[in-house]
This record gives C-alpha cells, structure tokens and sequence, in this order.
C-alpha cells in the first residue's frame, strides 16, 4: 500500500517508488513530521519527533505531560502563527478578534485511489485512479472555526509527491487567511545547500548552490509572475550531492504567481523548508461558509544526485502535468519572424518567409507582435485586436490561405493580459487596468497590466481573441506577458479584498487560458513572458511547451537550458535557431535539439551553404524527435561546473539508442579529452555513428570515449549517435 495509517501508533506512511514520508498524531491531536527521505521499511520514528533540549522559554501545552515536547522546535506538517511555534508558519489567520492565533489540528482522514483537482488552479492529474493514492487529512481550529483539509498525492511510478491545501470558514464570521503555503517540509538536520534558479530577462533560470545557515535562506517573487528572478523551483541537498550521488529534494509549484522558497534552520538544527504564495503580496478575505485552495506543490525526492530529480520531475511532468493532444502528438517544426523583423514587416514580406520554410521541410510559420491594431512600435495597440489588414495586404484569412496553399501551418501571438497606454482600448477603459488609486501607475515597456481579477475585461479580451482564432485557420498561439505587475490593486475590489489582487489576477489568467484551450482543443500553446519569466509548472498545465528566453545565443543559452532542466523536460523548452552571432549554425543547431526546435530568422538570408546545413537539421529533429522528448536526459559536463566545455546525452527508455552532444565555449589549453558517458546498459554493445567504432555499454561509462579529435575550436559543437548492434 503506498499510503497507510497504523492507527496503533498512529502513524501515516507514504511510500513512493523511492521514498518514504512519515508522520505522526501527537498527544492533543498535533501532527507532527517524522521523516521524508530515502525508502524504509517500516515507520518506528517515534523519538524524531525531538530536536534536543529548548530553553524553558519554549511555550508547552499544559495538557501534555512530555515536557520534551514544545511546539516552538517540534516538526509540525502544517505549522500555525501565534500558538507557540516562534518559525516561520505555513498558515495564519487573523479572525474576527483582529489576532491572527491560529492551530490547526488534526480530526479525520481519508485514503483513497486517484487524486482530486483544485478549482480554478493547475495541477497535476491521474490517467487511472491507478496512478496515484491521496490522504487527505482533515485539521480544525476550535477557536476561529477554520478547517482544513491537508492532501498529499504519491505516484506509483515516481519518487513523486504533489500537496496542496484546502481552508473553509465554519464560523460566522469572516477571517483573513494572511498566509498559506502548499507544503512545509522539516529535516532533522541543516546539513544541506540550497539550489536555486535566479535570473533576469536574458539569463534565465542560472544555477546557484548555497549552503544552509541559521541565517533564513530563500527565493520569492513579489512581481506578480513566477519571473525572470527566481523560478519557483528549489532544491536541499546534501553537501556531497552531484549530479549522480547523494539524496536531494527537489521542490516545484504549479502556480505561475507571487511565491516563496524558503528554509529557516532553527537553533537546534533542524531545518523547515516553505513552498507556496508568498504572503508579503497576498491576503484573502474568506466569508463564513467559503473555502479557499492553495495550489500545489510538488517534491521529488532523489538517492542518486540531481541528475536523477530531473528525470523524475521531466517523467512526471511529461505523464501527469501536460495534457491535450499536444502532451502525446509531434509538434510542428516552427520558424517565427520576431528576431528577423520585429513588427516591420507586412504580409507579403511573410509569405517568402514561408515559400523558403517550405523548401526547408519546416511545418509552421508564426507571426509575432505587430500584426494588430497600429502596433508598429512597442508603444502601442495591445488590447486592439483587431487585424490590420493594410499590413497583411488584405483579410487575414486570405493573408493565411497564402501560407496554408504553400503546406505551411500558421500560427499567431497574442499578449492578452496587457494594454498599451497608446490604445484605443485604454482611451475608452482607463479603469480596466491594475491600479492603486490616487497613485500613478508605473509603465514597463509602455504598457500597463489589465485587470483580470475582472470578469467583464477577461470576456471582453477573451471574445476578441476568440474571433480572431475561430474565424482563421490558426494551429499555433503565442501567449505572452512584458511587464510585472506594479501599484497592484483593483478598482473593482472592496478594500478588505486589496491583498486579493494578485492572486485574483493569476486565476483569471488561468481562466482565459482554460477557455482557450477548451474552445480550441486543437490550438498548440505556447507560453511566453520576455523570453522564460513564466517557465513554471502552472503554465505547463496549458502549454506544452515555453518560450525559455529571448537569449538566442547558443553559448549563453546553454547556461539557461542547463539551468532550465533542473526540472523541465526537453519537450517544453522553447529554443530556436537564430542569426546571433555566436557560434555557426550546426552548434545553433545542436543547442536548439534540446528542446522544442525551431527557426528565428529570416530565411531569405540563407546562403547556399546554409541551406544545406538547414535541412541536414531539419532531418536530424525528425530523427531525434522521440529520443529527446522521451529519453532520459544526463547532464555530463554543466556549465555550472566547468566554463570550457558542456556534454549532455539523451538516452531512449529501452537503451537501445542514445545521442551525445558536446559544446566548446573556450577552447580548453590541455586537450586530451576523455568523457564517461552515463545511462547506457552495461552489458549491451553500442555502434558509434560517426566512427563505425562498436563499445560496450560498460566500455563507454567507466572508460570513457576518447573526444580528443572532437570540436577544436571556440563555439565548435558536435553530436554522436549511438545504437545498439
Ligand atoms: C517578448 C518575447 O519574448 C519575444 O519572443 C517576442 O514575442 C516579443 N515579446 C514581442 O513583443
């Protein structure tokens, strides 16, 4: 039984594939945290519950005799503000005194197959109740009337955990819930560093490794997005970790908003680790009878290094995140137009765009910004949705049967949550944008942020799109979002429910993307946010895949898909082959296979040379296509370790196959280059494309492949596919 409950001593236990998660009803009904880590085989972990002496400052419960016991160190699964517990909580109320005293404890539970989905939020799902068995734990507060339910989902397959919490109001009276994470996760020990992605635009998702200290250590974001800054991904891993060895604990949430990571190591040594919402910018009023959703939070835990994570985090997310008919089907090879033209272009200038896409075996043209209202600059027309046609030379259906009657599909960008200050739409709808009133609102690239915490502006964004797609052989929409959200508020909102906003604006933001894909079941999404600055799981939900940054530049971007595939599987990240000025076009090329594939230039500029380099790739995506999207990915040589050369491999599921690609960023001095490849079968023989030269699997990861000969100069690359004999 993957999830089970010894109501002697009672104990619950969760087993994954791989791990074990422990906990404990305490005297007076406390649910405390006894363990999460690799698998054990039975749960007598009792004595955990202790972390040393405390000081007889700690507060105690009169009721319990233990005088070990104080909620001030005790590892708690849900921890509450202002009953003893000094850390930082996972959840507070303040309630109709004004205090926010809250404690949660523990009444009933309920073990089931399957896993329920949370209203209004991404999250992860089950294909069969087979999939996945939940406890769900019901916890109250006698005092404010506030009850919740606890939930934690095990995967069968995956050394996986998804949780996410649900608060009602029983009382009459209305509370303000101050803060309410996803998960809380207690480690007996601070023996750990913490791993990050931090970044800005360009440089998104760079690795970042830290020990943990008595001083609070954390990530958050307060912009509104999950963002360029942080993503809200974090992983504790022993010191020793590597890519291979050692037990790490991956953390992700499915939410695409303000959140925080955070682990504070108590005076004792211990460690409580917080992902969810960030409670610096965000409240929620809920009234006598209401409920309230966090959304979720995954963890992952690993024995074997952060190599390991990742693929779990990418199997999970490839089976139990992405759905629609694009989680399973190939996806076309795109080219868009941005980096060639930004908006100056015109329909006419496109179609060459597609009759050389066409002579290239490339599926899709995408035409970014600029095709709407007088959107010439960046200054203008977003929320003016409507087509200019002096741009394409005519209808826009007409301007796609263009394309359409070269075999090329079509696909389109949209940025629906903004408004120009330049627009029609904000002459007429001054009001329908997040603001503070009495306050200036601050502009980011000439925009400001709808306010979609309202139903009649996501309806009326909404019904313009839906004109746009419905009327027009679209197949492909780039979703996309330019600025953080700043002075947030809501003319719309009473003021008890300002802190509401933005919250309230990642669920109507989710809502539009829900409508959209279910009117449109065809529609391959992809989102975008200046490049990656909402690369996280809840736009994974909607979108298959993401654009992973405007960064272009295939030395620069090994970095960010490095980075990016801590916990991003090959098949969601956007990455394109471009005109940047590093590197030739086979490098552009093998960067740009880790991921979604695609062109982002203009065709015509190709000489005859690159022509052929250009369909010798395109061939190689239709050949790699399934090894990459669904081989397990080994990160041999990171660009976090080592600032000369990178090697990452994909190897298929069976093992029969696997590809090599190797970068040099700086051509190292000493060159003798020997590389141990990992993931093989041992005992199975391997052909090595290039040389004809046949290894065994054990050959190749403990010996290693001589490389010497391999990529000589700055910004070289080169790839090896092996196949079994
Ligand atoms: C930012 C995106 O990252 C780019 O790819 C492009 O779509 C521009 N916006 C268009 O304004």
């Amino acid at each position: 039984m993957p999830i089970s409950y010894d109501s002697e001593r009672k104990l619950f236990k969760l087993d994954t594939s791989d791990s074990s998660y422990v906990m404990e009803i305490y005297d007076e009904n406390y649910l405390v945290h006894l363990y999460y880590g690799a698998k054990i085989p039975d749960a007598n972990l009792k004595s955990h519950k202790y972390r040393g002496w405390f000081a007889s400052v700690a507060p105690q419960n009169i009721h319990i005799e233990d005088t070990l016991f104080s909620p001030d160190v005790s590892p708690f699964e849900y921890p509450c503000e202002g009953t003893g517990d000094m850390r930082e909580s996972a959840f507070s109320v303040r309630n109709a005194q004004g205090n926010n005293s809250t404690d949660l404890r523990y009444v009933s539970h309920r073990i089931y197959p399957g896993k329920p989905r949370i209203d209004g939020l991404p999250s992860l799902h089950v294909n069969s109740d087979s999939d996945a068995d939940t406890l769900e734990i019901t916890m109250a507060d006698s005092v404010t009337g506030v009850r919740a339910e606890l939930y934690y989902t095990v995967f069968n397959e995956f050394s996986a955990m998804t949780r996410f919490v649900k608060v009602f109001n029983d009382s009459d009276s209305p509370v303000d819930i101050e803060r309410i994470f996803s998960s809380c996760t207690e480690f007996n020990t601070h023996d750990y560093d913490m791993i990050t992605l931090y970044g800005d635009w360009s440089k998104e998702r760079t690795f970042e490794r830290a020990p943990l200290t008595h001083i609070r250590q954390g990530i958050s974001s307060k912009r509104g997005t999950s963002s360029h800054a942080h993503n809200p991904f974090g992983a504790i891993a022993e010191h020793c970790a590597n890519e291979e060895y050692g037990s790490v604990y991956g953390f992700n949430l499915v939410y695409s908003g303000n959140f925080e990571f955070s682990a504070e190591v108590e005076p004792h040594g211990g460690t409580r680790v917080l992902m969810g919402i960030n409670p610096e910018a965000f409240g929620w009023r809920l009234e006598s009878g209401e409920c309230f959703s966090s959304p979720e939070a995954v963890s992952v835990y690993s024995a074997h290094g952060l190599g390991e994570m990742s693929r779990t985090f990418h199997k999970l997310y490839q089976k139990h995140l992405i759905r629609g008919r694009w989680a399973d089907i190939k996806r076309p090879l795109l080219i868009n137009n941005w980096e060639a033209t930004g908006m100056d272009f015109t329909g006419d200038k496109l179609v060459t765009f597609a009759e050389r896409a066409k002579e290239l075996g490339i599926d899709m043209l995408v035409m970014d910004d600029g095709w709407f209202g007088n959107r010439d600059s960046d200054r203008t027309a977003l929320g003016d949705w409507q087509v200019n046609e002096e741009k394409l030379g005519g209808p826009l259906s007409s301007f796609i049967a263009r394309i359409n009657s070269l075999g090329i599909k079509f696909g389109i960008w949209f940025e629906p949550e903004m408004i120009s200050h330049d627009s029609n739409l904000y002459r007429e709808h001054p009001d329908w944008c997040i603001q503070v009133p009495g306050r200036e609102k601050s502009i980011a690239r000439y925009q400001y942020v709808l306010d979609f915490t309202r139903k009649e502006v996501r309806d009326y964004i909404y019904s313009l799109m839906k004109k746009v797609i419905g009327e027009n052989n679209i197949e492909y929409v780039k979703w996309d979002s330019n600025r953080s959200l700043s002075e947030v508020g809501s003319l719309a909102l009473p003021p008890e429910r300002q802190k509401e906003v933005a919250h309230r604006f990642i669920l109507g933001t989710y809502e539009v993307m829900d409508r959209l894909t279910v009117d449109f079941p065809h529609l391959l999404l992809e989102n975008c946010s200046s490049g990656g600055g909402r690369f996280d799981p809840g736009m994974l939900y909607f979108s298959p895949q993401i654009w992973c940054s405007d960064n272009t530049d295939p030395i620069d971007r090994l970095h960010i898909q490095f980075g990016t595939s801590l916990c991003y599987p090959a098949s969601t990240v956007g990455a394109h082959v471009s005109a940047s000025r590093r590197a030739g076009y086979e490098t552009k090329g093998n960067v740009a296979l880790w991921g979604t594939f695609g062109y982002e230039l203009d065709p015509n500029t190709f000489t005859e040379e690159d022509r052929e380099i250009i369909k010798e790739q395109v061939s190689e995506y239709h050949k790699y296509y399934d090894l990459i999207r669904s081989g397990d990915l080994y990160r041999l040589i990171s660009p976090w370790e080592n600032e000369r050369r990178v090697a990452w491999m994909f190897v298929s599921e069976d093992k029969e196959e696997a590809l090599l690609t190797s970068v040099v960023m700086r051509k190292p001095y000493d060159d003798a280059f020997y590389l141990r490849l990992r993931g093989l079968d041992p005992e199975k023989y391997y052909v090595d494309d290039n040389s004809g030269e046949v290894y065994s699997g054990a050959l190749l990861m403990n010996a290693g492949i001589n490389l010497t000969n391999y990529g000589r100069n700055d910004g070289d690359s080169f790839k090896i596919y092996f196949h079994t004999l």
